[in-house]
């Protein structure tokens, strides 16, 4: 702990102590402050404030650091595996070969779904968003998984851990084989996590379905990129629901509600859409301006970041990535091209310069996605996959946490002073 901080307010001095974590900025600790001065702080979109300690992930804006357990992502993303992440983020170290087997084969060993759960699907109209299918199912998982739901069991939590991680590949698969009328296919044991969910995906029950090794290597990629980042929205929504003593199903269901949202998790779907729209890099200037004019709501998604002040490492990952599967698969997008025009243009103007709006991991990634084959309304739920690995490490830092109390903020109140009741006659 550094000096303390004060604050002067109604004519009293009040000292708060100064925090200070491994690395980044440090915290004012305002616990006591309402009851010692009946003023609370005032932070809509908390952009000044730490909500919790965390030991998981650690972001730099301004220089563009992104760290797991103090390891780089870019250097995760090239020599590290999904899974490995996944363990490194729930145990807080990089397993040896004989934990990551380990861990695999019981994240293999629950990827099956309750046989019921398939009925679920069938409520739904073929046409429904897949998002709106993973807000639906994941949120009845609990309804067939009461021995794991006891969130004061360490014992109960690994097994929910364990069952929402290898699960949710397979809801995910699910929701898309129903959206294109194709039969469900179970899990395969003998693929790696992201093979087993490419066949599940992409396979059908007429013919074997051969996973691709620089697919399941770039999709692979692709979880490390989404699997955490810090107390964003979706993260922040899944702490709040299970500081409530929600089992965690329910939390990771409220968390890819949140996630869904075009400002968060929905701008993956939203950037692919918008280069479509652009097409030719002609257009861009006229989009462009569109981002720039206050009276237009539109902006450019996939660019900008509440917390990237500088390039999204996540982003220089994903463009490489999209580079080497075009090459090894032998195609190209021309929206590819509009993209990287679209992003020099960006970098190169005032706008985008003086409120340092940068690519963010949205902007490229749905045109791998795409090259793959997912249609645009799978990218959030593909976001929402990987996304439930740090979601759930989240959720179980929280639930172990001594400081962790039920989380209620409080409120400026601008509305009505009392006033009495008037009688409709008197209206
Ligand atoms: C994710 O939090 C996380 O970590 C999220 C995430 C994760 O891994 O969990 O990283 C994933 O959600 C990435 C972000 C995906 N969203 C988008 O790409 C949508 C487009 N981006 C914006 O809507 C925006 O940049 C946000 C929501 C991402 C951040 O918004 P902030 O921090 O609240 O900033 P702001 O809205 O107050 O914008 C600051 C200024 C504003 O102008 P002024 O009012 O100050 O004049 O920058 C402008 C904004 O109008 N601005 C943009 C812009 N983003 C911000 N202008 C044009 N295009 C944009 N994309």
């Amino acid at each position: 702990m550094t000096d303390a901080a004060k604050l002067s307010i109604g004519g009293k001095d009040f000292d708060y102590p100064v925090l200070t974590g491994t690395i980044g900025p440090d915290v004012v600790d305002i616990r006591k402050m309402y009851g010692q001065t009946s003023a609370f702080t005032y932070d809509p979109g908390f952009t000044s404030t730490a909500s919790c300690q965390s030991t998981l992930t650690y972001i730099d804006g301004d220089e563009g650091v992104l760290l797991h357990r103090g390891y780089a992502i870019g250097e995760l993303a090239e020599q590290s595996s999904f899974m490995e992440v996944a363990y490194l983020l729930l145990n807080g170290e990089l397993p040896t070969k004989e934990e990551l087997a380990g861990f695999s084969t019981t994240i293999t060993r629950h990827t099956m779904v309750h046989e019921q759960l398939a009925a679920f699907f069938r409520g739904f109209r073929r046409d429904a968003h897949p998002m709106a299918i993973m807000c639906g199912v994941v949120g009845a998982l609990s309804a067939f998984y009461h021995d794991s739901t006891d969130i004061h069991d360490p014992v109960q939590r690994t097994i929910a851990s364990h069952r929402l991680i290898a699960k949710i590949p397979t809801i995910a698969a699910m929701a898309y084989k129903y959206s294109v009328g194709q039969p469900f296919l179970y899990p395969d044991n003998s693929l790696s996590y992201t093979g087993n969910f490419l066949r599940m995906t992409f396979g059908v029950p007429a013919e074997p379905y051969e996973v691709n090794p620089v697919v399941e290597k770039a999709m692979d990629r692709i979880f490390i990129l989404h699997a955490d980042h810090e107390q964003n929205a979706s993260t922040s929504t899944v702490r709040l629901a299970g500081s409530s003593g929600a089992n965690p199903f329910a939390c990771i269901a409220a968390g890819i509600a949140c996630l869904w949202g075009p400002a968060h998790g929905g701008a993956n779907e939203a950037a692919l859409n918008m280069l479509r729209e652009i097409g030719t890099p002609d257009r861009i200037p006229e989009f462009i301006a569109r981002a720039k004019d206050k009276n237009d709501p539109f902006r450019l998604m996939g660019f900008g970041h509440r917390v990237y002040k500088n390039y999204d490492p996540r982003a220089t990952v994903m463009q490489k990535t999209v580079r080497e599967v075009f090459d090894s698969l032998k195609v190209s997008d021309p929206v590819f091209e509009t993209a990287l025009r679209l992003e020099e243009i960006a970098l190169n103007d005032p706008y985008f310069v003086e409120k340092k709006l940068f690519p963010n991991v949205d902007f490229y990634s749905g045109i791998i996605l795409s090259a793959i084959g997912f249609p645009t309304e799978m990218f959030t739920v593909l976001f929402a996959l990987a996304r439930t690995v740090g979601w759930v490490a989240q959720w179980n830092e929280m639930i172990t946490d001594p400081d962790q109390k039920i989380g209620r903020p409080r409120q400026l109140y601008t509305g009505p002073a009392q006033r009495p009741y008037v009688g409709l006659d008197q209206r």
